[in-house]
């Protein structure tokens, strides 16, 4: 009689622990911003049942020690040793037993979510994303166009190309779930995205990678795939360099090159020189001699940036920028830094 009390009792308390501490997690779930792509729902999922898991294997031990300490405790009067105890089969089968099940539960449900986070959709939308120190470029191999800003169709699934030219990035935006790291050395690594919510979303580099790692973000944005395709169609009505613009031109490959993460265009203090007023006038060299900011000047400090260093900075600008740029398309760039006026 008084065991069927003490089990009633536990139980009751560990029932009510568990949905304590289960919708105190799930308050934790709904904080994250997951829910962006068809991947976060399955992380979201996953994780709600693990918090419950959790919550409920919380509530069992802390909930029984804690009703033991109070009821098993010693009384007044009471001062020999408490019952000498060896052994129950049938607990130790339970404990064994539903652990065990529940283990191989989660290992069936994980293996069933990396399968649709890695479902692979043949007609997915192919987008190669570049980092760099310190900003991202993305390219539409089918379409021939290249944005810095990634600009996705909604509910199809889109294949994430990532690689790095200088050091370790990492892809991530909250609201679509995974991260994915960016690796230097010709790496390409894949990540799969299908968006479900449209909207302006943030791209942050989730890796420490120098200097201006924390303002390494781009602007993401999910959209119908009518206005995706009319997206695409302007850009490759708009494109400078193609229209023969040359400072409309050097102007785009100044932000998809990442000059422009460094290089302010409004005269305000960065990483290195801002462009604004920099064409042709006269700037004190770190060995103090003067130097006149001209075409040549310009093409060596985009070609050699170590070669003459401005006064108060110092150089960390990576080479792989002027490795993927053609000579054409620095005249351009310069001819855009000699427009900033
Ligand atoms: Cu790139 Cu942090």
């Amino acid at each position: 009689m008084k065991q069927i009390r003490h089990l009633l009792i536990t139980g009751i308390i560990v029932a009510g622990l568990t949905a304590g501490i289960g919708i105190l997690l799930q308050m934790v779930i709904d904080r994250m911003p997951l829910g962006g792509s068809v991947q976060a729902d399955n992380i979201e999922s996953l994780l709600l049942k693990h918090f419950w898991a959790i919550a409920f294997l919380f509530a069992l031990i802390v909930g029984i020690m804690l009703y033991s300490i109070f009821a098993f405790r010693q009384k007044k009067g009471e001062l020999e040793d408490g019952d000498y105890l060896e052994g129950n089969t049938p607990l130790e089968l339970v404990w064994t037993i539903v652990p065990t099940g529940v283990v191989i539960w989660f290992a069936f449900l994980g293996g069933q979510s990396l399968t649709l986070m890695e479902a692979v959709d043949r007609d997915a939308l192919r987008v190669n994303v570049t980092a760099r120190q310190w900003s991202w470029s993305f390219e539409y191999p089918e379409h021939g166009i290249t944005s810095d800003v990634l600009v996705l169709p909604i509910d199809d699934q889109t294949l994430l190309r990532l690689r790095s030219t200088d050091v370790v990035h990492s892809f991530w935006v909250p609201e679509f779930g995974p991260k994915q790291d960016l690796l230097p050395g010709g790496e390409v690594r894949e990540l799969r995205i299908n968006p479900t919510v449209a909207g302006e979303y943030t791209l942050a580099c989730a890796e420490l990678c120098g200097r201006q790692h924390a303002l390494m973000l781009a602007r993401v944005e999910v959209m119908s795939r009518t206005d995706f395709d009319a997206w695409v169609e302007m850009k490759v009505a708009e494109d400078p360099c193609a229209l023969g613009d040359q400072v409309g031109c050097g102007q785009k490959l100044s932000q998809e090159s990442g000059c422009q993460a460094c290089h302010t265009v409004d005269g305000s203090p960065s990483v290195g020189p801002t462009w604004l007023g920099l064409y042709e006038t006269e700037e004190m060299m770190s060995d103090g001699e003067m130097v006149m900011a001209d075409q040549a000047y310009l093409i060596q400090s985009i070609r050699e940036p170590g070669a003459h260093i401005v006064m108060g900075f110092e150089n960390v600008m990576p080479i792989a920028i002027s490795d993927n740029l053609t000579d054409e398309d620095v005249l351009a760039i310069i001819a855009y830094i000699e427009s900033l006026r």
